[in-house]
C-alpha cells in the first residue's frame, strides 16, 4: 500500500493510460477522483474499480478542454478531499495529420486539451497541494517530446510547451515540496495506438499488422507496452519512494528512441 491515505486525482481516466493510473493507485490505497467526457464511461470506469479495490472513487464528466469543466472538477475535490496528494493531468491525444491538414481552429483546439488542460487543471488543484507543502504533478505526454512522431504536428508541437510548464513549476514549487515530472508513452497498447496504427495502414495501404510490425522491429524489446507496465511507473513518481526525483521526463517505451 505505497499511497495508503493519499488522495489522488486523474483525469482522461476511463481507458487506457489514465485508467491503468487509477487502478494501481486505487490498489496501492489511494482515495481518487477520476474524470473523462463520457458520464456513463467514467461512472462505469469507477464502479469498476471500487469493485477490484474497494477504494474510496469519485468520478466526474470532465472534458478537460473546457475551462467550466475544470472548475467544476476543482470544486469536487476541494469540496470532497479538501486536501491533494497526486495530480495526474492526462487528456485524449489530438487529432494526427501533418502540417497542411490543420487550421487555425485545430491548432487551438490542441492547445486547450493538450497545453491549457495542464494549466487550468494544476492552477485550480496547487492551493490544496501548497498549503500542506507536498505534493506530485505528473503530467502524461508523448515520446514525441523527444524526437517528432511522423504525422503527428500537433501532438509534437503543443507537448513541448507541456515540457516548459513543468520544468518552470518543478523549480517554482519545489520550495513547497511539489515535485513535477512527465510521462512520456512511446506505444502503449491502448485503443489511441491502435486507433493511430489504424490511419497509418488506411493511408499507406499496409495491413494493421504491417503497421505494428514496422514499430516493434525499432523497439529494441520487441512489443508495444501494456498499460500496466506505464502505470508501474506513475507510481512510483506518485509515491514517497521518488522523494528526490523532479523536472524530469520519463520515457516508457521500450528503448524506442535511440537519443541519450
Ligand atoms: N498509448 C500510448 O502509447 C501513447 C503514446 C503517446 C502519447 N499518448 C498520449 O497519452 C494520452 C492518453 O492516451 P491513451 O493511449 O490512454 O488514449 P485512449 O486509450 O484513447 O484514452 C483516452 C482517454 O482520455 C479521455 N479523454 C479524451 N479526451 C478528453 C477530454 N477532452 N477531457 C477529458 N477526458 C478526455 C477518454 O475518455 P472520454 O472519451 O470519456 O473523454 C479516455 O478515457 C493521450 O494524450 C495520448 O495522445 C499515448
Amino acid at each position: 500500500m505505497r499511497l495508503h491515505g493519499k488522495t489522488a486525482v486523474v483525469t482522461a481516466a476511463s481507458k487506457g493510460l489514465g485508467k491503468g493510473i487509477a487502478l494501481k493507485f486505487a490498489q496501492e490505497g489511494a482515495r481518487l477522483v477520476i474524470a473523462s467526457r463520457n458520464e456513463a464511461n467514467i461512472q462505469a470506469t469507477a464502479e469498476e474499480i471500487r469493485n477490484q479495490t474497494k477504494a474510496e472513487v469519485i468520478a466526474l464528466a470532465v472534458d478537460v478542454a473546457r475551462k467550466e469543466d475544470i472548475d467544476q472538477l476543482v470544486h469536487t475535490v476541494q469540496a470532497n478531499f479538501g486536501a491533494l496528494d497526486i495530480l495526474v493531468n492526462n487528456a485524449g491525444g489530438p487529432p494526427a495529420g501533418s502540417f497542411l491538414d490543420f487550421d487555425d481552429e485545430a491548432w487551438q483546439n490542441a492547445f486547450n486539451l493538450n497545453l491549457m488542460s495542464v494549466v487550468r487543471v494544476t492552477r485550480g488543484l496547487l492551493p490544496l497541494m501548497m498549503k500542506q507543502k507536498s505534493g506530485r504533478i505528473i503530467n502524461i505526454t508523448s515520446g514525441g517530446v523527444k524526437q517528432p512522431i511522423p504525422n503527428l504536428i500537433l501532438s509534437n508541437a503543443i507537448r513541448a510547451a507541456v515540457n516548459g510548464v513543468s520544468k518552470t513549476l518543478a523549480t517554482e514549487l519545489a520550495p513547497y515540496g511539489i515535485l513535477v515530472n512527465n510521462l512520456a508513452p512511446g506505444r502503449i497498447d491502448t485503443d489511441r495506438v491502435r486507433e493511430l496504427d489504424q490511419i497509418t495502414a488506411s493511408k499507406t495501404g499496409a495491413s494493421i499488422e504491417q503497421v505494428k510490425g514496422t514499430w516493434t522491429q525499432q523497439i529494441p524489446l520487441g512489443r508495444y507496452g501494456e498499460v500496466e507496465e506505464f502505470a508501474n511507473v506513475a507510481l512510483f513518481l506518485a509515491s514517497d519512494e521518488s522523494s528526490y526525483i523532479t523536472g524530469q521526463i520519463y520515457v516508457v517505451d521500450g528503448g524506442l528512441l535511440k537519443a541519450y
